[in-house]
């Protein structure tokens, strides 16, 4: 489990091992676009302001995966304790 942090509010929301950012931040009135929900089609890419995200979708290109300066929060994670999202 980790934790994102909401770069706007500075609020911070715990992501369970068996949820999906989406799905924690949903959880806490936080509403991101989702469409395949499965890292294809790209309409939850979100940017990240610190952390480094673990990367599980097929959308962004190795470039973007090795930047980490986005994410697809519908399936990707993290690898650092916080992740801070730019939303
Ligand atoms: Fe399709 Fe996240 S909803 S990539």
């Amino acid at each position: 489990a980790f934790k994102v942090k909401i770069h706007s509010t500075g609020e911070i929301f715990d992501v369970g091992v068996d949820q999906s950012i989406f799905e924690a931040l949903d959880e806490n009135g936080i509403f991101l676009a989702v469409s395949c929900e499965s890292g294809v089609c790209g309409t939850c890419q979100t940017g990240v302001i610190d952390g480094v995200p673990d990367h599980r979708d097929v959308f962004l290109t190795d470039k973007e995966h090795a930047q980490g300066k986005l994410i697809m929060p519908c399936c990707s994670r993290s690898k650092t304790p916080v992740l801070e999202l730019d939303l």
